[in-house]
C-alpha cells in the first residue's frame, strides 16, 4: 500500500462554530478523509491570542472535539488532539519565530483586521502565524485543508519554512494550501458581503452547527436577499449567491441545475429549501454530538490518545529542528 499523504488542519475553539465552518472546513476535512493521513487539531494555543474566559474556553475545547466527530471525522482514518497537549506546538513556535522577519507578520491581512479591534494587541496575535506554521510543520503536511481566508498563513509557512531549509539544510515539508473552489466562503445571512463568522453574535448573522432549528430555520427565511426576482448565481446578488451556493454545497447539483429548480420560483421558496436541506444536515449532526458529550470521560480518553499520537510525530521533528539550530 502507498503511503496516504499527510494532511493537516486546526479550528480555533471560540465562538459558536457554523455552516461556514462545516461546508469551508469540517465537511471537507471528512470527504477527503480516506485520501490522506490526517491530523485534526483544537488550536486552544491560538484561541488564547485575544483574551478569553478560562472556563469558557475549557468548556469549547470539549465542544469543537466533540464537534469534529459528530460531523464524521473518523478515529480510525484521523488523529484528533488540542494543540496544548501537545507541548512541541509552542516548542516550534518559538524557533520559528526567532526566524520570522516581523514585516512578515505586519503584512497577515488576518493580524490588521483583528488587532483592529482589539484595544491591546496582545504579541501572541501578531505571532500567531508563527504557531500556525509549527503546527502544520511539525506533521510534516503536505496538505493543508482550509478556508481562503487562511490562504495567507499557509503562504507565510511555506515562506517560513523554506528561509528554515535554506539557512539550515533541508528539515520541513513545504505545504501546500486545499481549497475549494464551491463555498470557499459562505457570507452572513443577515450581511451577504461579510463572512459569517464565529464572534459575530448578532442574531440572524450565522447558521450554528447546534442551533435549535426552529431559530435556525427563522434566520434563514429572514436572511437579506436582493431586489429583482431571479434566482441565478449572479455574484451581483450577494444574498442570493449566497443562499444558492449554500444549497449547492448541502443538497449536490450543478449551478445550472439548481438555477433550473429554482426557474419562476420565488425567494420564499428558495428560502424554504434552503433551510431544509440545512436543517436535514444538522439534525444527525446535532443527535451524535449530544451523545459524544454525555460521557465526558470517553471524550477526554479520545483526547489523550490523541495527544499521543500526535506527540510521537511532533517530537520527532520538533528535535531535528532545534539541532539544526544549535539547541540539544
Ligand atoms: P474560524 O472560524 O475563522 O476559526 O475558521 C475555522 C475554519 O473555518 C477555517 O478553515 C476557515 O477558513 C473556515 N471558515 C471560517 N469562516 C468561514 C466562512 N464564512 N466560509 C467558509 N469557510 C470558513
Ligand atoms: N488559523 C486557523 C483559523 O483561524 C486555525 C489554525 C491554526 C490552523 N493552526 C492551523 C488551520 C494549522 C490549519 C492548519 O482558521
Amino acid at each position: 500500500m502507498t503511503k496516504r499523504p499527510r494532511v493537516f488542519s486546526g479550528i480555533q475553539p471560540s465562538g459558536t462554530l457554523h455552516i461556514g465552518n462545516y461546508l469551508g472546513a469540517l465537511h471537507n476535512w471528512v470527504i477527503d478523509q480516506d485520501k490522506y493521513d490526517n491530523f485534526f487539531c483544537i488550536v486552544d494555543l491560538h484561541a488564547i491570542t485575544v483574551p478569553q474566559d478560562p472556563a469558557q474556553l475549557r468548556a469549547k475545547v470539549r465542544e469543537l472535539a466533540a464537534l469534529y466527530l459528530a460531523c464524521g471525522i473518523s478515529l480510525e482514518k484521523s488523529t484528533v488532539f488540542v494543540q496544548s497537549h501537545v507541548s512541541a506546538h509552542a516548542e516550534l513556535g518559538w524557533v520559528l519565530n526567532c526566524q520570522t522577519p516581523i514585516g512578515w507578520l505586519n503584512r497577515m491581512t488576518q493580524f490588521k483586521d483583528k488587532s483592529a479591534k482589539q484595544e491591546t494587541v496582545l504579541a501572541g496575535l501578531m505571532n500567531y502565524p508563527t504557531l500556525m506554521a509549527a503546527d502544520i510543520l511539525l506533521y510534516a503536511a503536505e496538505y493543508v485543508p482550509v478556508g481562503e481566508d487562511q490562504k495567507q498563513h499557509i503562504e507565510l509557512t511555506r515562506d517560513v519554512a523554506e528561509r528554515f531549509n535554506h539557512l539550515y539544510g533541508e528539515t520541513f515539508v513545504i505545504p501546500k494550501p486545499l481549497i475549494r473552489e464551491v463555498a470557499a466562503r459562505i457570507m452572513g445571512l443577515d450581511e451577504p458581503t461579510a463572512k459569517m463568522s464565529k464572534s459575530t453574535t448578532a442574531l440572524g448573522h450565522a447558521i450554528p452547527l447546534l442551533g435549535d432549528p426552529k431559530a435556525t430555520r427563522k434566520a434563514i427565511m429572514r436572511a437579506v436577499t436582493d431586489s429583482g426576482a431571479e434566482i441565478t448565481f449572479d455574484r451581483e446578488r450577494p444574498g442570493v449567491h449566497n443562499l444558492l451556493n449554500i444549497y449547492q454545497k448541502l443538497a449536490g447539483g450543478t449551478q445550472a441545475e439548481i438555477e433550473a429548480h429554482f426557474a419562476g420560483q420565488g425567494y420564499g421558496t428558495l428560502k424554504r429549501e434552503v433551510a431544509d436541506v440545512v436543517l436535514a444536515t444538522l439534525e444527525p449532526i446535532q443527535t451524535r454530538y449530544n451523545e459524544l458529550t454525555a460521557d465526558a470521560g470517553e471524550l477526554d480518553a479520545i483526547l489523550a490518545r490523541g495527544a499521543e499520537r500526535a506527540s510521537e510525530v511532533a517530537n520527532a521533528t520538533l528535535l531535528r529542528a532545534y539541532q539544526r539550530v544549535g539547541l540539544r
